[in-house]
């Protein structure tokens, strides 16, 4: 896929990856672009230009890597991304995903064995998930912000404040992959689905459950490829500080 650019016309962009669209949504991009290109909306929106491209390419490229651009990210503002990636995850995707298995098991199907593992096996995963997010939201998250204060602020009473229990090798060391179990999920209805059922229905559950995977593979490469090392080279430099 050709990488995006400032002035491409954000039309174009998600003509290009229609995927993009929830990704705009968490910059508080809204639709009716006419003409206008990335870098006018960026501008229009106070957006740093960018991060904001960055973040379209890694979405829509997995070998991408802004190697020369990272540097100059921001790191509140990709916390703020990521905690808007689950958000919508928790108040979107999943309960569409949880819905639509309703309908399934409501539907004629209902005394299919194997869609009654699929609704069970999604409740496992779902409180898999909310407990990952929320441990990225109220541990690890704060903990960044706080680095984030005192690497910029400078001042020795915010980096006293810094929490000693925590820190970006123990992000490195505990986080999971959340995408696995979705390819379990898939699989149970793309090999093993039998007897009789839904097909409109199950098929929309697989659509959203590949389009679930592929933000959750996005937002984990974001959390370890781009936000690790910024966060890891500022602690290394509070603790060069403190010496
Ligand atoms: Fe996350
Ligand atoms: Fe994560």
């Amino acid at each position: 896929m050709k990488l995006i650019t400032p002035s491409m016309k954000m039309a174009e962009v998600l003509e290009s990856n229609y995927l993009l669209l929830p990704v705009l949504s968490r910059f508080g991009i809204k639709l009716g672009f006419g003409e206008k290109t990335v870098r006018d909306i960026c501008i229009e929106k106070n957006i740093d230009i960018p991060f904001f491209v960055a973040m379209l390419n890694t979405f829509s490229n997995e070998n991408y890597f802004p190697e020369e651009e990272i540097h100059t990210f921001n790191v509140l503002a990709i916390v703020n991304y990521l905690r808007s990636t689950h958000t919508y995850y928790l108040q979107t995707l999943v309960p569409t995903i949880e819905q639509l298995i309703d309908t399934l098991a409501q539907s004629r199907s209902q005394h299919n064995r194997s869609l009654k593992s699929v609704k069970r096996y999604f409740r496992e995963y779902k409180k898999e998930l909310i407990d990952h997010l929320k441990q990225e939201d109220t541990v690890t998250f704060p903990y960044i912000e706080q680095i984030y204060y005192a690497y910029h602020g400078l001042s020795t009473h915010q980096r006293r404040n810094i929490s000693k229990e925590y820190s970006m090798k123990m992000f490195k060391r505990e986080h999971t992959n959340i995408d696995e179990k979705l390819l379990d999920l898939k699989n149970i209805l793309i090999k093993y689905i039998s007897g009789e059922y839904d097909e409109v229905v199950c098929n929309a559950i697989i659509f959203e459950l590949f389009r679930l995977e592929k933000d959750i593979i996005d937002h984990t490469r974001i959390e370890n490829t781009i936000l690790l090392p910024l966060v890891a080279k500022m602690e290394q430099s509070l603790k060069c500080m403190k010496r």
